[in-house]
């Protein structure tokens, strides 16, 4: 596959496309669609064109328009040839690496005032904090009258007392003191947290409320090391109870008081933490805070269920995504302007080594299968209908051999698990005859998922052998929407309400006795603990075996284009198996299964398309594919801005 910036075969023409001498503004004068100079076809098929610079007018050359003040003025050359460019000279690095080590919390103060342009730089610092949503939740109230202070250290006091039993002697006079500097230093500073508005959506909160707490400590630390570097000593005191504080400072419900500063000129220079001093604790070393991968465990700790691992795997490819990216900044655009492509690109560059090229060979696999919960009456269909639609897909008369043939893609369909036997011009890799019912046990065997595993694998390694371009995943079986969903809910905790769908049309009454099958197979799992369990549980064969296609296609570095809710399910199903493998997976749309959008947002992925679609079989990945070629297209051939003949900025 070529790299999309060796779009070679230099001299390069792009041709005028106004030759009135154009009055537009610069950045709208853009050129005419380029002549074709030459064409070559590389090796995926992609024609490249040929441009050359010197035909182009002085008056319709594009040039880069200068950065407006306020954004990045640095190029992704620049920035290539320089990584390290950004960094500070010696001396400003040692000086930052300095304040962080000699900031110290001060408890004994002189009474001198502090200067207010001394102050406000200190109050600018800590408003220069990083915030979540930049919503900057800190608010400073500044104390300078002595009667608040007074009534701040009693209430610091009272609850030094309430606590006395918890200290020894030695650390009760350290705490004094500190109370005492409350009111000995001529300021006080109340960092408050404003929480924002009930029900206001703030960007990144969403999971995690309490990083506005988070942004104010950030504020804080700001504050602390900007007053050390004008040598003015901070207090921390957070001996005080949150209504006392509230009642003494006027301040409302929604906002709540993080920390009280005693700020002024320190009476004390300490070189280490008072508190190490006193012997009460000494700094831990480096190693003990630092952990390489994953979590080191101390004693008692109790190792959480997140997703581990199953194996190695190869890690994504950082450079090609990296140079893929650079490209895309040289282009002649405005950064980002390709919207969703963009990052599209560099995902697929992670994953293949190279952005997608403009003509795409893939390799398109569709697994089917029956499935044991038909019984019930959870499809339209009866199993004989999945065959007959093998069999037509195989001879290429369905939407997926259509688009298929008329993309040059290899299509291999496969019998995984049909009741019957294997259609003519259908693969036979049969693991079994259907699944069983999964509302009475397990769908499928630990040999039977396994066996299943394993042949996605073969197929998908069959087809990266043949040295297609990506992989695009199909299915068919009737009823794998019940299962899918059944998988789904399994995955994810989402109820059967969430993960059932009408799949080819039922009405009603039939998405009723769906829903119930569904939910009956959930709670009959509900111990499923492991992605293979789940598998096992709910099935299908076409399913497990898709889920093996994709960590094969990711070892291979095959981007993994998916089509609807049962494919999407058996990926976020291999994706549990291998996290890693999840990088190499594209939604294609979003189909009319109310399921499917539940699975791609936990496997991260927005869809490219939304048609709703729901015919299967890969035809939803199969149209979405143009889209990516049109994407390798425009990344491969759009000139850059330096090739258009000018990057003065
Ligand atoms: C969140 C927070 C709350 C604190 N509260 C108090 C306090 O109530 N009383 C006190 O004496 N020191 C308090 N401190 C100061 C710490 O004890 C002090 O920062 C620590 O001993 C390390 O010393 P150093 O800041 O000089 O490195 C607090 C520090 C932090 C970060």
């Amino acid at each position: 596959m070529a790299r999309a910036d060796e779009v070679s075969g230099s001299p390069r023409t792009l041709q005028p496309s106004d030759h009135s001498g154009a009055t537009a503004p610069v950045s709208h004068r853009l050129p005419a669609p380029p002549r074709v100079g030459g064409q070559h076809t590389g090796p995926s098929g992609a024609r490249r064109l040929h441009y050359r610079v010197a035909d182009v007018s002085d008056a319709t050359r594009l040039y880069r328009p200068a950065t407006p003040p306020g954004h990045d003025p640095s190029r992704a050359a620049q920035r290539a040839a320089d990584p390290r460019g950004w960094r500070y000279e010696d001396a400003a690095l040692d000086a930052v690496h300095r304040v962080i080590a000699e900031r110290r919390d001060i408890r004994r103060f002189r009474p001198d005032a502090v200067p207010e342009d001394v102050l406000e730089r200190v109050l600018a610092a800590a408003h220069r904090a990083p915030s979540v949503g930049l919503m900057q939740p800190w608010r400073l109230i500044v104390i300078r009258g002595t009667e608040p202070r007074i009534a701040i250290r009693d209430v610091a006091a009272r609850e030094r007392l309430r606590q006395a039993g918890n200290f020894d002697e030695r650390a009760r006079q350290f705490l004094d003191q500190k109370i005492e500097g409350i009111v000995e230093a001529p300021l006080g500073v109340c960092v408050c947290c404003h929480h924002g508005t009930p029900g206001e959506e703030i960007l990144g909160r969403g999971t995690i409320p309490d990083t506005d707490v988070y942004s104010t400590a950030c504020a804080i630390q700001n504050l602390w090391l900007a007053a050390r570097a004008e040598g003015l000593g901070v207090g921390w005191v957070s001996f005080y109870r949150l209504a006392d504080l509230r009642a003494i400072l006027d301040i409302p419900e929604r906002v709540d008081p993080i920390a009280y500063l005693c700020i002024g000129w320190p009476d004390e220079r300490p070189v280490r933490p008072g508190l190490e001093t006193t012997g009460w604790a000494a700094r831990l070393p480096l190693e003990r805070v630092v952990m390489a991968e994953r979590w080191v465990g101390e004693p008692g700790d109790e190792v959480g269920d997140g997703p581990t691992a199953n194996g190695t795997s190869r890690a994504p490819d950082r450079e090609a995504a990296i140079s893929a990216r650079d490209r895309s900044d040289r282009l002649v655009k405005p950064g980002g302007s390709l919207g969703a492509l963009e990052p599209l690109i560099e995902r697929w560059a992670a994953t293949s080594g190279a952005p997608p090229p403009a003509r795409i060979r893939a390799g398109v696999l569709v697994c089917a299968a029956d499935h044991g919960h038909t019984a019930h009456g959870t499809s339209l269909f009866g199993s004989h209908v999945s065959a007959q639609v093998a069999a037509a897909a195989a001879r290429g008369e369905t939407a997926a051999g259509v688009l298929a043939r008329d993309g040059g893609h290899r299509l291999l369909v496969a019998d995984l698990g049909l009741r019957g036997p294997t259609p003519e011009g259908v693969l036979d890799r049969k693991v079994a005859a259907g699944s069983a019912d999964m509302t009475a046990g397990g769908a499928l065997t630990q040999a039977e998922l396994h066996a299943a595993l394993a042949a996605g694998r073969e197929l998908a390694a069959q087809l990266a052998d043949d040295g297609v371009d990506c992989l695009v995943l199909g299915e068919i079986g009737m009823g794998n929407t019940a299962t899918a969903a059944a998988l789904a809910s399994l995955l994810t905790g989402a109820p059967a309400s969430v993960t059932v769908g009408r799949g080819t049309g039922l009405d009603a009454a039939g998405l009723e006795r769906k829903r119930a099958v569904v939910q009956a197979a959930v709670a009959l799992h509900a111990q499923a603990a492991t992605p293979e369990a789940m598998l096992a549980a709910a099935g299908g064969l076409e399913l497990a075996a898709l889920a093996g296609a994709v960590l094969e296609a990711w070892e291979r570095r095959l981007p993994v284009m998916l089509d609807g809710y049962a494919t999407a399910a058996a990926a976020l199903a291999g994706a549990r198996l291998q996290p890693a493998a999840g990088a190499g997976l594209f939604a294609s749309h979003l189909s009319a299964e109310p399921g499917h959008a539940l699975v791609l947002t936990e496997l991260g992925l927005e869809p490219l398309l939304d048609l709703r679609m729901r015919l299967g079989e890969a035809s939803g990945a199969l149209v979405a594919l143009a889209l990516v070629e049109r994407a390798g297209l425009l990344h491969a051939q759009m000139a850059t801005f330096a090739e258009a003949g000018v990057d003065e900025s």
